[in-house]
């Protein structure tokens, strides 16, 4: 993954817990890159290490960690560093999701190598839907679910996201049911 994600979660861990923190977790993790560079592909695996390091340390389910990170991700890093890309994708929550299937594919301009994910939406109506994420990745379930939070945040709309089938248990991939309500003022 780009090295934006690892700084994402670099600037995460050091805004909540300081950067001395951040310095450990890197040390659990075998990790000794001393700056990420955004625009540069690191292998997923220095993610996924720095997250269960994280976790470890913190004393923190991993799922709650990529959640935080799901919320962080939007209110920070997308929304401070990608402000017109995240504008032009919606003026609402629900707008917003139903764009998510072409997102990427205008972040990939800015970042050749992407490997994004795939979204679809089905049972669209006025209050929900359902998301379907489509990816080569493992375990990045509960960061969607925070990603989908922070959107909620953003819009200061009241969302629920609940796991309506997932691949953990067998289904072919992940679907996530998504309720929101009328955007509070
Ligand atoms: C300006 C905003 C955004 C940027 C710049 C961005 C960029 C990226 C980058 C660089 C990656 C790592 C993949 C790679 O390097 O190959 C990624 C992964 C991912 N992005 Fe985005 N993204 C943005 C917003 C979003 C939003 C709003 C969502 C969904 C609600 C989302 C969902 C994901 C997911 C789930 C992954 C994990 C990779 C996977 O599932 O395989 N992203 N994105």
């Amino acid at each position: 993954m780009y090295g934006m994600v690892n700084k994402a979660v670099e600037d995460m861990v050091c805004r909540n817990y300081g950067a001395p923190t951040w310095k450990r977790i890197k040390e659990q993790a075998g990790v000794d890159t001393e700056v990420f560079l955004s625009n540069e592909p690191y292998a997923d695996e220095v993610t996924y290490r720095l997250v269960a390091a994280a976790s470890e340390l913190l004393g923190t389910p991993a799922a709650n960690i990529l959640e935080a990170f799901g919320e962080h991700w939007v209110l920070h890093t997308a929304q401070e560093g990608y402000g017109p890309l995240m504008r032009a994708a919606g003026r609402s929550l629900p707008e917003f999701l139903l764009n998510l299937p072409n997102f990427h594919s205008r972040v990939a301009m800015i970042f050749p190598q992407l490997q994004p994910p795939r979204f679809e939406c089905t049972d669209i109506t006025s209050r929900s839907l359902k998301l379907h994420y489509f990816t080569h990745r493992q375990g990045l379930e509960s960061f969607v679910v925070g990603l989908v939070r922070g959107l909620g945040k953003m819009f200061g709309t009241p969302v629920t996201v609940d796991l309506a089938a997932a691949r953990v248990s067998g289904a072919d991939h992940d679907v996530f049911a998504i309720a929101w309500e009328q955007p509070t003022p």
